[in-house]
């Protein structure tokens, strides 16, 4: 064999190990969130990394980025696209500049109760939503469960008109912002990781989060007024780069959709208890400085009123068939 030769067979050779060196790296899913380990978005994100480790070791690893150590809802969707982060589980109402039929889930009172919000997340249309942004290039691949949203404000809100004139950090839906527009309040949309300095410095007066989220944040200890009015509930959509999961081997994707639904299956049997232990725990810890109310009958009706008009100002951007389908969710079977 000639000299050249040589050489061209070595070059070879290395780069055959070189490939097969790197065909054994694991695949790598980066799982970026903004919340607390101890809330159900961040123990689904854990049993989720550990599942995969236990079932497809050696072949995927997970590293799990709670707290927004890594990127803020606002920035996650784009990291995706760029392959900087391969999951997500952002709260449905940050979806709002991506599909406008997931601001269904934003509309007031519409869901009666979480099976209600089952019901509809499990029907034909409620199943598409998760395929809403693929042709934007993500995938939602579950739902997960958080809770209902509770009201806290500097201020008692007996009425809706006590709202006036006060300033409320929302999530990026423009429900929302309507909904706080109508009862005489502002809503500042900002991402969660900024919220606990927006109540300390006075930025705003008020915010809706689940009892897990306010817990793990200590709004118990800047905010006196909880508003239990069940008009909202907090759920994720768990997404993923829609190129990122074609390109998975077929039998590493499938492994996968089966450790989801198990830990879907399990967020969702554990959120309502996670929110009532951190409801239990902010009033205990909060003692006679946390007052929660719920407002019922007259009370409740004028919530109702100010807010249920929203639904036909984003009904040609939702749809009327989606809403059609999740109020029709609501009977059962
Ligand atoms: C979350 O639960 O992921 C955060 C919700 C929020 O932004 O308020």
């Amino acid at each position: 064999m000639g000299f050249l030769r040589k050489v061209l067979a070595l070059i070879l050779g290395l780069s055959v190990l070189v490939s097969a060196a790197v065909a054994e790296e694991p695949i790598l899913i980066r799982f970026s969130h903004v919340v607390g380990e101890n809330t159900p978005k961040g123990v689904g994100a854990n049993l989720f990394k550990r599942l995969v480790e236990e079932r497809l070791a050696g072949r995927v690893a997970v590293e799990v980025y709670p707290a927004s150590q890594k990127f803020s809802d606002d920035e996650v969707l784009n990291a995706l696209l760029f392959g900087d982060v391969e999951m997500a589980a952002p709260s449905l109402a940050k979806f709002n500049r991506w599909a406008k039929a997931l601001q269904v889930f934003d509309l007031p009172f519409l869901f009666e109760d979480v099976d209600h919000i089952h019901r509809f997340q499990q029907s034909d249309v409620g199943r598409r939503l998760l395929s809403s942004m693929t042709s934007r290039g993500i995938q939602g691949l579950a739902f997960w469960d958080n809770g209902p949203r509770v009201i806290s404000s500097t201020k008692k809100l007996n009425t809706p008109g006590d709202a006036d004139g006060l300033v409320f950090r929302i999530e990026p839906s423009d429900v929302f912002q309507e909904q706080y527009a109508r009862i005489g309040a502002v809503g500042v949309a900002m991402p969660f990781s900024r919220l606990t300095d927006a109540i300390r410095d006075g930025v705003v007066n008020g915010q809706e989060n689940t009892w897990s989220n306010i817990y793990s944040r200590k709004i118990h200890k800047l905010h006196r007024h909880f508003t239990e009015i069940g008009h909202s509930h907090l759920g994720y959509m768990v997404i993923t780069g829609a190129d990122f999961w074609r390109g998975l081997p077929r039998d590493i994707r499938a492994s996968l959709e089966e450790i989801l639904a198990e830990v879907t299956a399990e967020v969702n049997g554990l959120a309502a208890e996670k929110n009532e232990e951190a409801r239990n725990k902010a009033m205990a810890e909060g003692g006679e400085g946390v007052v929660v109310f719920a407002p019922i009958d007259d009370q409740l009706q004028a919530w109702r009123d100010a807010w249920m008009p929203v639904w036909s100002r984003f009904e040609p951007d939702i749809g009327s068939d989606v809403i059609d389908a999740a109020v029709n969710a609501a009977r059962r079977q």
